[in-house]
């Protein structure tokens, strides 16, 4: 299950740090936040290092379709109703600028990574909603219309398209980027204390610390467990599927993503919450719709993605809490990692060099709206869920009753576990708790990786961490 660009780059091996340094700035996290800030640093003349548990890249990065775009959903009109004009206008243009911050890096570093402007577009069934949000963007600035006829084969009344945005192959960016910066690779980040990190093998001494890991992996302080969960969704790459010329998105439900990369259509959707896909069948249903849309077309890649929602559709950026000055944090980047990804590294720069970023205040990490309350008490209520599931859930299924190739939660003569019964081998059992805060985990059956409800862990058949917040596996000892 790797993706196109994983399929299409390899980023040479790094070193990992087995020894004491010291810094101005350590990253943790070799996505495109982390390699962005670091790249960031070192032209303001700031020495960074970056810190990656596993590979460049290996994160949510090598999954995304990779549109850097400031038009995220039809979200201009309803932004402008909750946060002001002078917010949402904010938003909009540090995205914007960040397209045109890309563009510019790859000009001046003569990067090879298929970079190309295109209209980006929001459809929908609602008419209505499409032209008010057209208007709405034009206020905000943005060189955007309603059309009543796209591309691509969904049932639609239209959509509404964002001129000047873009597309690229992330992976060859960063490659690209990557050889300019200090970074070292399988270094696991153990424990951060004040301005100390202690890594598998070795210790950092740092000024400043930047937690890009996509979910932050310390609870307290900063909370972020509190007001974010995480979402995942599948993609497949066609081939033969006609040519699209611009990158797609639905409104509302039954949303799917279109985007061309080279003669592969990237088609994604089956959007759900992590650890909230007991039915399955992800992959399948994906594919029936795109059999109905383009019958002639071949898959030859499929993957899936998992994104950090806040409870404001705003990513945190800046300082990570008010009782750790020197720390920073990027993340909650919904489904627009790379346009959020240059925004934070441009805000987290400014503010590590000292210097006014004007979108600073609009992605505050430590901005509280009421706004956000209803979402809050939401997560709140799934992750109370999660946990009573731990103790009090009698365990649905029998060893015995769990098909081939399934997993589930069953009892054992010590309690619960999650066993995955294999094929012709021994069954694989994991810990039913999830290691950040206990709530019982969920198998995935598409995937076949346990998941957890609450924050979003992910963990392999045989319990091996893959996604965070956890920061180690469920193996059953
Ligand atoms: Fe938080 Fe599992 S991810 S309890």
């Amino acid at each position: 299950m790797e993706s196109i660009w994983r399929k299409t780059c390899t980023i040479e091996e790094r070193e990992t740090l087995n020894r004491e340094i010291q810094t101005e700035v350590a990253v943790i996290g070799a996505g495109m936040a982390g390699l962005l800030t670091a790249y960031q640093l070192k032209k303001a003349s700031v020495h960074a290092v970056v810190l990656e548990a596993k590979r460049i890249g290996n994160g949510q990065t090598k999954n995304t379709t990779a549109k850097i775009t400031s038009q995220h959903g039809l979200f201009c009109d309803a932004f402008i109703r909750k946060k002001g004009q002078k917010t949402a206008g904010q938003y909009v243009q540090a995205n914007q600028k960040a397209i045109e911050e890309y563009e510019q890096i790859i000009q001046e570093n003569n990067i090879e990574c298929d970079f190309e402007r295109t209209s980006s577009y929001v459809y929908s069934k609602n008419e209505k909603k499409l032209r008010n949000e057209a208007k709405a963007a034009a206020k905000l600035g943005i060189a955007a219309s309603y059309v009543r006829h796209i591309e691509i084969p969904v049932p639609c009344a239209g959509a509404v398209r964002f001129e000047g945005q873009a597309q690229f192959h992330p992976l060859k960016f960063m490659k690209a980027i990557a050889e300019q910066l200090e970074i070292y690779e399988n270094t696991p980040v153990r424990k951060v204390e004040g301005n100390l990190i202690q890594t598998a093998q070795g210790i950092v001494k740092a000024d400043k610390i930047v937690f890009a890991t996509h979910y932050p992996f310390v609870n307290f302080p900063g909370l972020y467990f509190t007001r974010m969960h995480q979402e995942r969704s599948y993609v497949l790459a066609l081939e033969d599927a006609g040519v699209i010329n611009g990158m797609y998105i639905g409104d509302g439900e039954e949303s799917y993503s279109f985007r061309r990369y080279g003669k592969y259509l990237l088609f994604g959707g089956q959007g759900h919450r992590t650890g909230e896909n007991t039915g399955g069948k992800r992959y399948e249903m994906l594919r029936q719709k795109a059999k109905q849309f383009f019958p002639d077309a071949k898959e030859v890649a499929h993957w899936s993605a998992q994104d950090c929602i806040t409870s404001d559709q705003v990513p945190f950026v800046g300082k990570y809490a008010k009782t750790r000055p020197g720390w920073f944090v990027a993340t909650g980047f919904q489904k627009w990692g790379m346009t959020s990804s240059m925004v934070a590294s441009k805000i987290l720069c400014d503010m590590i060099c000292g210097v006014e970023n004007p979108y600073a205040k609009t992605f505050s990490s430590r901005r509280f709206s009421t706004e956000e309350v209803p979402q809050i008490l939401k997560d709140g209520a799934k992750a109370v869920n999660g946990l009573s599931k731990r103790f009090f859930q009698v365990p649905e299924k029998a060893r015995e009753e769990l098909e081939t190739g399934h997993g589930g939660i069953v009892k054992t003569k010590t309690g619960k576990a999650g066993v995955y019964k294999m094929e012709g081998e021994r069954d694989c059992k994991v810990q039913s708790a999830c290691c950040h805060l206990g709530c019982q985990v969920a198998w995935n059956p598409d995937e076949k990786t346990w998941e957890c409800p609450c924050h979003g862990s992910r963990f392999d058949c045989h319990g091996n961490l893959l996604d965070g917040p956890a920061q180690e596996g469920i193996q059953y000892e």
